[in-house]
């Protein structure tokens, strides 16, 4: 499967990423949808054409749609678990559905590099597409979140990656992941105002040296608690995180990004965060960080792409 699948699902963390999110700017006809739909089949060229220019920089590009895009190009077939994002309101968390129609997950060890490739990719998909929001993120320190704490560790590692990752037989759509994206504000001032204690509480994890709390003394709203679950069967629910701190004056956070090979396993743990326990708690972190973003898409194979290409 190694030529099927965007590289940049599975590779190694980047220290610089552009998360792009686009949507159609207005109506279109037949005509535009074709154009649309050449536009897209032609993309990972694009990469590849600076790939070659910048062998060092580690370029990735990851292609997502939406449910609503698939179904608007009436693109056939269709992933059986592309569906939109699920919003999700309780007595104490609020995550909005944005659903943007397509997705750039750009990637590298440079922003310049990263940039660059965006402003192509952008002059081709314009007009016909606008930008819904563009984010940079970048590896802090030592790959932690702004919160302090090491964000990754427990990610699948080896050639289990593309077993969390990437669909594995499927006629269509093996290589395909399905990825969520959710921009998470923190409020650090809050945070800070938090004991060292509290704040590895909230993540079951201990600060300076990243080591996790046993079982036994994690809080029952401890992130890692929350994150780490087993479905019906009894098996971990794993996905594979890309994500990466974002900050401007504005605002600071997180761009949580996972891709998964079964579409329900973010929605089984996003649930398992936002369920509420016998004291009304959620998971802690999002006491201090607020999805502000939510969005589904599914990055389909290369050859999907060179399909797409033939009959556009
Ligand atoms: C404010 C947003 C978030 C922050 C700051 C955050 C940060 C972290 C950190 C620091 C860890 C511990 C180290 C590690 O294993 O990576 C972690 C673990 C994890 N997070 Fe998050 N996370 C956030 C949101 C999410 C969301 C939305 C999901 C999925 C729906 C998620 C899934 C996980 C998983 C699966 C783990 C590994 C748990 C384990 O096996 O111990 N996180 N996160």
């Amino acid at each position: 499967m190694d030529d099927e699948y965007q590289q940049g699902i599975i590779g190694a963390p980047s220290k610089h990423a552009l998360f792009i999110t686009l949507n159609r700017d207005q109506l279109l006809n037949s005509r535009q949808k074709q154009t649309l739909l050449r536009h897209i089949a032609k993309l990972p060229s694009l990469l590849q054409e600076q790939q070659q220019v910048y062998p060092d920089a580690q370029l990735y590009l990851n292609i997502g749609l939406s449910s609503g895009l698939w179904d608007y190009l009436e693109i056939q077939p269709k992933p059986a678990g592309l569906r939109p994002f699920k919003a999700i309101t309780n007595k104490k968390v609020t995550m909005p559905a944005s659903d943007a129609d397509l997705l750039l997950h750009l990637r590298s060890n440079r922003h310049d590099v990263n940039y660059h490739l965006s402003q192509i990719l952008l002059s081709t998909l314009f007009p016909i597409l606008k930008i819904d929001e563009m984010v940079h993120g970048f590896s802090y320190l030592d790959s932690r979140d702004l919160t302090g704490f090491v964000d990754g560790t427990e990610n699948p590692e080896g050639e289990h990656r593309r077993e969390v990752a990437l669909i594995n037989k499927d006629k269509h759509f093996a290589g395909g992941s399905y990825v969520h994206i959710q921009k998470y504000q923190h409020n650090l001032a809050r945070w800070q105002q938090l004991s060292v204690e509290q704040q590895e509480c909230s993540y079951g994890r201990s600060k300076a040296a990243n080591i996790e709390f046993s079982s036994s003394n994690k809080s029952s709203s401890a992130h890692t608690a929350r994150s780490a679950i087993k479905n019906n069967q009894q098996q971990s629910v794993e996905i594979l995180r890309q994500s990466l701190p974002f900050a401007d004056q504005h605002s600071q956070g997180l761009m949580f990004a996972s891709y998964a090979a079964q579409a329900d396993s973010f929605d089984l743990i996003l649930a398992s965060m936002c369920a509420l326990d016998k004291h009304g708690d959620s998971d802690a972190i999002l006491n201090v960080s607020k999805a502000v973003s939510g969005h589904a898409f599914f990055t389909p194979s290369a050859s999907w792409f060179s399909a797409l290409m033939e009959s556009s």
